[in-house]
């Protein structure tokens, strides 16, 4: 399931993104910023147990003007598609012209994910991550000619 974030998701969260950004994780202040900024598209993917507990298996936060801030998956569920269901939600924002990201340059891993969606690079910026280029990916919606 697929529901807002809300702030008792923190520890989980925070516990994601050392797992998945080691060089650059973005700290709790960080993330009470982006969950202000965006309310209702910073989203998480969510589990119930038979017990009724919620487990985080990953989140992601998007502009309504296409920019995927960030997505992240809890390592153990990897490769499930979480992370496409994640995405597609995105990728489905009415009025869309776009949908882009930055990735590292050595985040084989994410270029190949982004690939799988249909995305494509769109540039470089040199240095983006302090040493590290970032490689721009992007995708645009399919729009159908009336005519
Ligand atoms: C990138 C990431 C979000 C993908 O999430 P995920 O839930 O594992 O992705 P999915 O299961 O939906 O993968 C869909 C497809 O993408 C491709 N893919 C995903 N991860 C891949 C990897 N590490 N290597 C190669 N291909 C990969 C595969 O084609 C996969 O389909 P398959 O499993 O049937 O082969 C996840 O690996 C992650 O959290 N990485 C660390 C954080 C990160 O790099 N975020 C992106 C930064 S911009």
């Amino acid at each position: 399931m697929i529901r807002p974030f809300s702030f008792s998701d923190l520890d989980a969260i925070l516990q994601i993104e050392s797992q998945s950004f080691p060089k650059s994780p973005y700290d709790l202040a960080t993330f009470l910023n982006l969950h202000y900024l965006y309310p209702e598209t910073f989203l998480v993917c969510v589990d119930t147990n038979h017990d009724l507990k919620e487990e985080i298996l990953g989140y992601i936060i998007f502009s309504q003007d296409g920019h995927i801030i960030s997505i992240a998956i809890h390592l153990q569920h990897r490769r499930k598609g979480i992370g496409t269901h994640l995405l597609r939600r995105a990728m489905k924002t009415p009025h869309l012209k776009k949908v882009w990201a930055e990735v590292r340059r050595s985040n084989l891993g994410a270029q190949a994910f982004y690939s799988k969606m249909g995305f494509q690079i769109a540039g470089v910026v040199l240095n983006y991550y302090g040493n590290e280029d970032a490689l721009i990916i992007q995708w645009t919606p399919v729009t159908h000619n009336p005519y």
